[in-house]
C-alpha cells in the first residue's frame, strides 16, 4: 500500500502555523501550496476586552469561558495597558472561570489562575455547554453576566443557548481575523483547485472555509471551487470546521481523529494515498516542483490601501471592480447587535460614549460587508452646544427644547467649538478607524443647514415645516444669520472629523424637499455651497436630500462630488440629468427590504442595469434602514449588489 502524498500538490489555509503545516506536508511527501486565508487585525482599540475589564473590575461578571489560548493572553495584554495586573487576576480569581481547551487553561495557568473549569474534547461550544449544565463548580446561570472570550466570528448558537438559560452575554471579542491584504496565494489556491491540479485541501478552521468562499464568490468561482473541493480531498481538523464545509455543501473526506494539524496531515495523507491520482504533478516532475511558502503578515491600517478601496474610487469616478454599497443608517435599531448595546444606555449616551458608538460603527460595517462605514452619532448632537435642549422620546424621535423662531431667539444661538463639544464624535472617528478593517473607509457627517435649521425651529419632526418657513419668509435677515451660524458651526465640526480620521463627508439634507426651487436656490443654495467650500482638507464630500427630484440642477449646484437621491427619481436618468461629471449616491426604496428576498435582488438588479456599470456609482438606499428590516434582507442586498455588478468589465 502506498503512503504519503506521493508528490502530490496539498493546499493548507493555514496562518499563524504555516510554516510548521509546511514542514508536516513535507515530512510527508507533499508539494505544499500555503494559501493562509486569515490575517491578524492589529489590535489598537480592543474595545469588547476593555469593557470586559471594566466591568469585571466592578464585580458584574459571575463566569467568564476562555475559548483559545491566544485569546486569553491577548485579552490580559490588552487589559493589562489600562489595569493593574494585580487587580485584574483579583477579579478573576474570585469568578468561575472555564477553558475551552488545553491551551485557554495553560494560558490562563501561566498567570497563576489555576481553578479553572476543564472542557472534555472535541473542545466544541457544545462541550462548554455540557460542563456549564452538569459541572459542581459551575453555578446555575439564570441571572448572571457570563463573559465569552471570543476567537474569529461569534458562536450564535452557542451565545443564543446562554441566553436561554437566562445570562446575560458579554461578548469579549479580542481578536479579529480578515482576509489577508495580499489574497493572491488564495486565489492562486482556489484556481489550482478548480484546474484539478491540486487535489486535496487541508482546513485547520472555519473561519479559512467563509474567507475562501467569500473570495471564491467575489470572484463568480464559488460553484467551481465546491465542485473541485467535493472531488477532492477535503480533510477539515475538527467538527466546528467540518460543519462550516458542510454549511457550503462541501464533503468532509476526513475529520481529524485528534484536533491537531499533524494527524490531520497524516490521515489526509493516508487517505490520498489510496485515492486514484488526479492530473497532479507527476512523480517525474516532482522534485521539480518547489515548496510554495507564501506567508502572509497582517498589514497595519494603510492610507494608500484606503484610498483605493473601490468607495473612495467611485466618489472620484474611477472604474471598480463591482459596484460599493453602503447603507444609511447601517447601524440601528433593525440589528441585535445594536440593540444589545443599545439596551444598557439612552441613544444620546450611547453617542456620547466613544468606545460605544466606534464599535456599534465598526460591527454593522463588518458584519453586513459593506464598503464603507459611516461614524455612529446624529446630525441633531450639534444643536446641544448652540444652546438647545435635545432628547429622544422612546418610540417618539428627537425633541428640541428652546425653538428659534425670531431674530431675538436667534441672536442668542452660540456658535459651536467642535473640538471643545462634539469631541466625544471626533473620539469615536479616531476609535472606529482603528478598529475598522484597513481598506474599508469611514465616512463623517453633519446635517446640512436647511434640515437642522428645520429641526430647530421646529423642535423636531415636522409635517407642513410652518415655523421654519415662517422663519425664512417673514424675518429674512433673521433666517440668513441662523443659516450663516450653522453653516459655519457645521463646516468646523466637518473639518474636526476629518482631521480625526474620516475619509468622506456626508451632509443629510432629508428635508429639504419641501420648499419648492426658487426656495431652495435663495434660502438654502448659498450655505451649502458655503460648507462645502469650507471643507478642509478636500476630501470627496456627499450631498444627501429627498424630494428634491424636481431641481437636481439646482442640487447639482452645490459642488457635492457625489450627489445622493431618493428612490422617487429613476436614477439613471437623474444621473445624466446632474450630468456624469459627479458621481451618484442611490436609490432603492428601504422598502423594498420589507419585501421578499428575490424582489430585493431583482430591484437591486434593476437600478444597477440602468448605471450599465458606469463608474461613479455608489449604490445605497434612498433613505435610512427602517427598524423593522430583516437582517437577512439588507445581507441578501450587500451581496446581490456585488455579485450583479461584477460582471460588468472594467
Ligand atoms: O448608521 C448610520 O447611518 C449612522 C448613524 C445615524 C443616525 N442618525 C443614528 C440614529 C445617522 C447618519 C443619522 C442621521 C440622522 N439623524 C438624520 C438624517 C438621515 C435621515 O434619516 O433623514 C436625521 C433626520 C436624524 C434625526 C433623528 N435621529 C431622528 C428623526 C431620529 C428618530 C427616528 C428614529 O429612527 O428613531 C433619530 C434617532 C436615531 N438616530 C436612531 C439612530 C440609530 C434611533 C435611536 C434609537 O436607538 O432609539
Amino acid at each position: 500500500m502506498p503512503a504519503g502524498f506521493q508528490g502530490q500538490r496539498v493546499v493548507a489555509f493555514e496562518s499563524r502555523s504555516a510554516e510548521e503545516m509546511a514542514s508536516l506536508i513535507c515530512r510527508h511527501d507533499g508539494v505544499v501550496q500555503l494559501a493562509p486565508a486569515m490575517a491578524e487585525a492589529p489590535l489598537e482599540q480592543n474595545l469588547g476586552a476593555i469593557r470586559f475589564g471594566e466591568r469585571l473590575l466592578r464585580g458584574e461578571v459571575s463566569v467568564a469561558v476562555f475559548m483559545t489560548g491566544v485569546g486569553t493572553r491577548t485579552l490580559m495584554e490588552v487589559l493589562q495597558t489600562r489595569y493593574r495586573q494585580q487587580d485584574l487576576l483579583g477579579a478573576l480569581a474570585g469568578i468561575t472561570l472555564i477553558a475551552r481547551g488545553p491551551k485557554p487553561i495553560a494560558a490562563l495557568r501561566a498567570l497563576g489562575l489555576s481553578t479553572v473549569i476543564p472542557v472534555p474534547e472535541p473542545n466544541t461550544w457544545r462541550e462548554v455547554l455540557e460542563v456549564m449544565d452538569t459541572s459542581e463548580g459551575c453555578p446555575n446561570l439564570s441571572g448572571l453576566t457570563v463573559a465569552v472570550q471570543e476567537y474569529g466570528t461569534p458562536n450564535r448558537s452557542f451565545l443564543a443557548e446562554l441566553r436561554k438559560r437566562g445570562a446575560e452575554v458579554l461578548q469579549v471579542p479580542v481578536y479579529r481575523w480578515t482576509l489577508p491584504s495580499d489574497t493572491g496565494p488564495l486565489c492562486r489556491a482556489i484556481d489550482a483547485l478548480i484546474a484539478g491540479t491540486c487535489r486535496v485541501a487541508l482546513f485547520t478552521n472555519s473561519m479559512q472555509v467563509s474567507h475562501l468562499f467569500q473570495l471564491a464568490g467575489q470572484q463568480q468561482k464559488a460553484d467551481a471551487l465546491r465542485r473541485a473541493l467535493n472531488t477532492a480531498v477535503t480533510a477539515s481538523i475538527g467538527p466546528n470546521c467540518s460543519q462550516a464545509l458542510r454549511r457550503e455543501l462541501v464533503r468532509v473526506d476526513l475529520e481529524a481523529g485528534q484536533p491537531n494539524m499533524a494527524r490531520l496531515v497524516e490521515e489526509a495523507s493516508r487517505r490520498t494515498a489510496g485515492r486514484p491520482r488526479g492530473q497532479g504533478p507527476s512523480a517525474s516532475t516532482r522534485e521539480a516542483v518547489s515548496v510554495e511558502v507564501e506567508l502572509e503578515r497582517p498589514a497595519p491600517p494603510n492610507y494608500s490601501r484606503l484610498d483605493s478601496s473601490v468607495f473612495m474610487r467611485a466618489c472620484r469616478r474611477q472604474t471598480t471592480e463591482y459596484t460599493p454599497i453602503w447603507l444609511m443608517r447601517q447601524a440601528g435599531r433593525y440589528m441585535a447587535e445594536y440593540r444589545e448595546i443599545r439596551s444598557r444606555t439612552s441613544f444620546l449616551g450611547l453617542c456620547k460614549n466613544s468606545d460605544l458608538a466606534a464599535e456599534v460603527t465598526v460591527t454593522a460595517a463588518h458584519r453586513l460587508g459593506v464598503d464603507a462605514a459611516i461614524i455612529f452619532a446624529d446630525i441633531l448632537l450639534i444643536v446641544e452646544p448652540m444652546g438647545l435642549g435635545l432628547t429622544f422620546e422612546e418610540g417618539e424621535g428627537p425633541n428640541i427644547q428652546g425653538v428659534i423662531r425670531s431674530q431675538a431667539e436667534v441672536d442668542r444661538l452660540s456658535e459651536v467649538d467642535p473640538e471643545e463639544s462634539l469631541s466625544f464624535v471626533f473620539d469615536a472617528i479616531r476609535k472606529a478607524r482603528a478598529g475598522l478593517r484597513s481598506d474599508l473607509p469611514l465616512i463623517g457627517f453633519a446635517g446640512a443647514p436647511f434640515t437642522l435649521a428645520s429641526y430647530i425651529t421646529e423642535g423636531g419632526g415636522s409635517k407642513n415645516y410652518v415655523h421654519t418657513k415662517e422663519l425664512m419668509y417673514r424675518h429674512p435677515g433673521a433666517w440668513d444669520s441662523m443659516m450663516q451660524l450653522i453653516s459655519r458651526s457645521v463646516a468646523k465640526y466637518l473639518n474636526g472629523q476629518i482631521l480625526a480620521g474620516a475619509q468622506a463627508v456626508q451632509l443629510f439634507d432629508s428635508w429639504a424637499g419641501c420648499l419648492g426651487p426658487e426656495d431652495y436656490r435663495r434660502s438654502v443654495l448659498p450655505y451649502t455651497i458655503q460648507v462645502i467650500e469650507s471643507i478642509r482638507p478636500r476630501v470627496p464630500v456627499i450631498y444627501f436630500s429627498t424630494g428634491t427630484g424636481g431641481y437636481l440642477d439646482l442640487v447639482k449646484s452645490t459642488g457635492a462630488d457625489v450627489i445622493g437621491v431618493d428612490w422617487r427619481v429613476d436614477l439613471a436618468q437623474a444621473w445624466s440629468g446632474i450630468g456624469h461629471g459627479q458621481a451618484i449616491q442611490g436609490n432603492l426604496d428601504p422598502l423594498v427590504l420589507l419585501g421578499e428576498p428575490g424582489s430585493i435582488a431583482e430591484k437591486a438588479g434593476e437600478i444597477l442595469d440602468g448605471v450599465g456599470g458606469r463608474p461613479g456609482h455608489i449604490f445605497n438606499l434612498g433613505h435610512g434602514v427602517l427598524p423593522q428590516t430583516p437582517v437577512d434582507h439588507v445581507l441578501r442586498l450587500v451581496d446581490a449588489v456585488h455579485e450583479r455588478s461584477r460582471k460588468f468589465e472594467v
